[in-house]
C-alpha cells in the first residue's frame, strides 16, 4: 500500500471453522488484524474490519455427529467461543458474520444463481482426492505417500456434483497476476502459488451431494461445497448498499489469511468474482481488474509451538485465553506482534516471551515511563514543564517512523522503532541524569530533561497504541487524557508493567 492512498479500508480475517475451540493462530490472524485497523484509523483511513465463523461442511456434520449434538448445536456453542475471543482480546470487529445466518446464505443463493446465467457452471462426476480435514480437494500429483500435501488424510471420492469452470481462467489469470506484482504478500508465497497455476488449473466440483449440511442449492439434492459458501462472507456481510459501496466498491480490500489458505482466496476468490463479471466468451483481464483491482492477499506464517506443528495430538496448543489470563493481555498482543518476521513461521516458547517481555517492555518503555513520572511528581510539581528547549527527540514523529514498516507489513521492525525510541530516551536519562540536577538546584535544567523525555513518553504512548491498548489507556490517563503541552497535570503513576513470573 502506498502513503498517497487514502481509500477506505475493509480488513478480514478468515472465518473460523467452529469445529474446535480457538487456538494461539486464530488469535493471531485477529490481532494482526486489529492492529492494523487501529492503526489506519489513528492515520485517519476509515476501516471496517470483519471477522467470524465458517459453519458448514464434511467435518463440521462429523465433529457433530461424534459429539452426540446436532450441527447446528456445535456451531452455536463454538462460534460463541470465537466471539467471546474477541471481546477478551480487545479487538475492535465491526461485524462478525456466522455462515448460518439468513443474510449470508441467501446472498450466496444469489451469486450461485449469477454463476449459473454466465455459465460457469456444469454438472458431471467428481473422480478423486478429498480431504475433509482441509475441505480440499487435490490432484493425483499432489498426494504425498497417500497425503494432501498439508499431511492431512484424503479419501477417494466418486459422486455427482456441479463443476465450476476454472481451468477456463489459467491464462487469464496469469496474465492479470503479472499485471499486479502486489496481489499476494508475501512475495515468494505469490511465486509458488503461480507456479502452481502454470501447472494449470481443473474445473473446480462446487457441490456435495453425499451430505446435507450445507447450503441447498436450489431445485437440486446437492449442497454448496463449503469454500465456495465461505469465501462470499466478504461480501455477504456488507449488507446495506452504503457499506457495499464505502467498504467494498470503493474500498482498499485486504484479506488477511494464514499461508495455507492462500490457494483459496488468491485462485478461487478471484476466479468466482471475475465470473460474476463475464461469460466464458467474454472472459478477460479486464474482468479480474474490475472484481479484484483493489484487492489484495496478506498472508502470514505459522506459529510453532517449542519448534513444532501445534497439534491437539501432541498436546502442545497454545491457548490464548489461559494465555492472557496468566499475563494480561498487552503481553500477549505485543509478543505476538514483535516475535514473527511478518509472513514466516514463528516459535512460541515461555522463553521467548519471558525474555522479550522483560527486556523490551518492562525494563526499557516501563523503565523509562517509572523513572521519568517519579521524577515529574517529585520535582516538577506533577505538571509538564514550562520550557522552551530542543532536542533530537523532539523532532521526532513515532507514527510517521513506523508508517512504511506497517505499509509493508514488517510489524516486528515498526515496533523496533519504538524500542529504539525509547532506549534514546532512557539514554537521555542517563547522560542528563535529571534527578541530580534537581538536587544541586539546578531546577530549568532538570525541568527542560523532564520536559523531553515526557514527550517521549507521549509519542511512545501512541505510537505503541494499536499494539498496546491497555497501556495507551494507563498513560494517556497519567496525562489526564490531554495533548502533550506545558502545563498539563500529571495524575499519579499506576504501576506501568507487572513483573513476569519466569517458571
Ligand atoms: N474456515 C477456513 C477459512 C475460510 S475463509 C473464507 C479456515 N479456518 S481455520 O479455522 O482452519 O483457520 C483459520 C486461520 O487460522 C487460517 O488463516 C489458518 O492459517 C490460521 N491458523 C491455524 N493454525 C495456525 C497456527 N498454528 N499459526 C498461525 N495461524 C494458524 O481455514
Amino acid at each position: 500500500m502506498n502513503s498517497q492512498d487514502n481509500r477506505n479500508i475493509f480488513l478480514t480475517t478468515p472465518i473460523y471453522y467452529v469445529n474446535g475451540s480457538p487456538h494461539i493462530g486464530h488469535a493471531y490472524t485477529s490481532i494482526v488484524g486489529d492492529f492494523l485497523t487501529r492503526f489506519y484509523r489513528q492515520q485517519g483511513r476509515k476501516t471496517y474490519y470483519l471477522s467470524g465463523t465458517d459453519e458448514h461442511g464434511q467435518k463440521i456434520a462429523q465433529t457433530a455427529e461424534k459429539e452426540g449434538i446436532s450441527p447446528i448445536e456445535l456451531c452455536d456453542r463454538n462460534s460463541a467461543l470465537f466471539r467471546a475471543l474477541g471481546e477478551r482480546l480487545n479487538i475492535q470487529f465491526d461485524d462478525f458474520i456466522r455462515t448460518t445466518e439468513k443474510r449470508h446464505k441467501d446472498y450466496v443463493v444469489k451469486m450461485w444463481e449469477r454463476l449459473v446465467q454466465n455459465e460457469w457452471i456444469y454438472k458431471g462426476t467428481y473422480n478423486g482426492w478429498y480431504s475433509v480435514r482441509d475441505e480440499a480437494f487435490y490432484d493425483e500429483s499432489e498426494i504425498v505417500d497417500g497425503k494432501a500435501p498439508s499431511g492431512s488424510p484424503v479419501e477417494w471420492k466418486e459422486e455427482e456434483t456441479y463443476f465450476f469452470k476454472l481451468s477456463a481462467f489459467t491464462d487469464t489469470l496469469l496474465e492479470w497476476y503479472e499485471q499486479y506484482p502486489g496481489f499476494v504478500f508475501p512475495h515468494g508465497r505469490f511465486n509458488e502459488l503461480k507456479s502452481f497455476v502454470k501447472g494449470g488449473l481443473r474445473d473446480l466440483s462446487v457441490s456435495r451431494c453425499t451430505f446435507s449440511w450445507g447450503i441447498p442449492i436450489p431445485d437440486t439434492n446437492h449442497v454448496m461445497y463449503v469454500w465456495l459458501d465461505a469465501l462470499f462472507n466478504y461480501q455477504s456481510a456488507l449488507d446495506t448498499p452504503e457499506k457495499f459501496k464505502h467498504f467494498w466498491t470503493d474500498a482498499k480490500v485486504m484479506h488477511l489469511v494464514g499461508k495455507d489458505i492462500i490457494r483459496f482466496h488468491a485462485v478461487y476468490w478471484p476466479t468466482f468474482l471475475a465470473a460474476l463479471e463475464c461469460t466464458p466468451d467474454t472472459l478477460s483481464v479486464q474482468a479480474f481488474n474490475k472484481a479484484c483491482g483493489h484487492m489484495q492477499i496478506v498472508s502470514h506464517g505459522w506459529w510453532l509451538s517449542n519448534g513444532e506443528k501445534m497439534s491437539k495430538s501432541l498436546g502442545n496448543t497454545v491457548d490464548p485465553v489461559e494465555l492472557t489470563e496468566k499475563y494480561g493481555l498487552d503481553y500477549v498482543r505485543y509478543f505476538l506482534l514483535r516475535e514473527p518476521s511478518f509472513g514466516s513461521d514463528a516459535n512460541f516458547t515461555n522463553e521467548n516471551f519471558a525474555s522479550r517481555i522483560t527486556g523490551e517492555l518492562i525494563n526499557n518503555i516501563g523503565n523509562l515511563c517509572q523513572r521519568t513520572f517519579t521524577l515529574a511528581h517529585k520535582s516538577c510539581a506533577s505538571t509538564v514543564p514550562s520550557v522552551k528547549v530542543s532536542h533530537p527527540l523532539l523532532e521526532v514523529n513515532l507514527e510517521e517512523e513506523m508508517k512504511p514498516f506497517i505499509e509493508d507489513f514488517r510489524l516486528n521492525q515498526a515496533l523496533e522503532v519504538v524500542l529504539t525510541y525509547a532506549s534514546k530516551a532512557n539514554e537521555l536519562v542517563q547522560e542528563s541524569k535529571p534527578w541530580a540536577l534537581f538536587k544541586t538546584g539546578e531546577q530549568q535544567k532538570g525541568e527542560e530533561a523532564i520536559f523531553i523525555l515526557l514527550y517521549a513518553i507521549y509519542q511512545i504512548k501512541e505510537a505503541i497504541a494499536p499494539a498496546l491498548p491497555e497501556f495507551h489507556a494507563r498513560i494517556s490517563n497519567v496525562f489526564n487524557n490531554e495533548s502533550f503541552a506545558s502545563g498539563v497535570k500529571l495524575n499519579p503513576l499506576p504501576k506501568v508493567f507487572e513483573q513476569i513470573a519466569t517458571s
